[in-house]
């Protein structure tokens, strides 16, 4: 398995519940290697830290390498690693507005690029791509990051239909509101907006989001191409 993002929020929880399941992990980051390390302390032998960046395109092959370097196959990605960040249109620099969607969708695909010919020798080989309920519904100052993870969206459905006869799934997760450090600047008014807006009143929590995202990557076997919205109903 490959997990990006592996070394904070909702990336170390999916992490940790691979782990518990048994799972050797290749634990992505790009600061968070100390993180990363304790995680391999406390799961010996389970866990390859792999340091992968979004922005280096040309880094996918080497981290998907790593892992068949030390485990001699790969059987799933988890596309988790991403990074927010807000601001209207008409206001945000049109550089940073592209840079938003260029992160949070070239490595991605970089990723997914690199991974297919291990994942095809596979077994019950499978893709997770980390969305977010923004991509479905919008939001306001979110046009560059929702335009990312709507993206997110076609891009798995596509590649479901170019691989699905490999026996390779490509599936989409959703998540709502969940406390982490992306979501930590977020102003108390907008909290009780969103949590009004949650028709189970609260947020989701890591484990919530981590538990779905294994679901879609080791138990939903027949399931490719769909898009699991995991955001309290938010967005209905
Ligand atoms: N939190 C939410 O409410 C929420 C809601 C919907 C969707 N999501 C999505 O869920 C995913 C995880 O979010 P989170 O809340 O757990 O975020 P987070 O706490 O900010 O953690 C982000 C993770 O992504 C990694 N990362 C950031 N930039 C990277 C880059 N350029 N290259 C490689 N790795 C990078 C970080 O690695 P290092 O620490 O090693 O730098 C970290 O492990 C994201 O795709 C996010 O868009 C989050």
């Amino acid at each position: 398995m490959l997990v990006t993002g592996a070394s904070r929020g909702i990336g170390a929880g999916i992490a940790r519940e691979l782990l518990d399941r048994g799972c050797h992990v290749g634990c992505g980051y790009r600061t968070g290697g100390e993180a990363i390390g304790k995680l391999a302390a406390d799961h010996p032998g389970q866990v390859l830290p792999v340091r992968v960046d979004l922005g280096d395109e040309a880094g996918a092959p080497a981290a998907v390498q790593s892992v068949l370097d030390t485990w001699g196959r790969l059987d799933a990605v988890i596309l988790n690693a991403g990074r927010w960040q807000g601001g209207r249109l008409t206001t945000m620099d049109p550089a940073q507005w592209w840079q938003v969607i260029e992160l949070n969708l070239r490595g991605n695909a970089a990723l997914a690029r690199a991974a297919l010919p291990a994942l095809t020798r596979g077994h019950r080989p499978s893709v997770v791509l980390v969305s977010s309920v923004v991509g479905l519904i919008g939001h306001p100052g979110d046009t560059a990051y929702a335009s990312a993870k709507a993206a997110m969206i076609g891009f798995a459905r596509s590649l479901a239909k170019e691989v699905g006869r490999d026996g390779i799934r490509v599936n989409v997760l959703a998540p709502g509101f969940v406390d982490t450090d992306m979501t930590a600047a977020v102003p108390d008014r907008s909290r009780q907006v969103i949590s009004d807006a949650t028709l189970l009143g609260r947020f989701g929590t890591v484990a919530e989001i981590a538990r779905a995202a294994v679901f879609l990557s080791e138990d939903a076997t027949f399931c490719t191409g769909s898009v699991l919205s995991a955001d309290g109903g938010w967005s209905i």
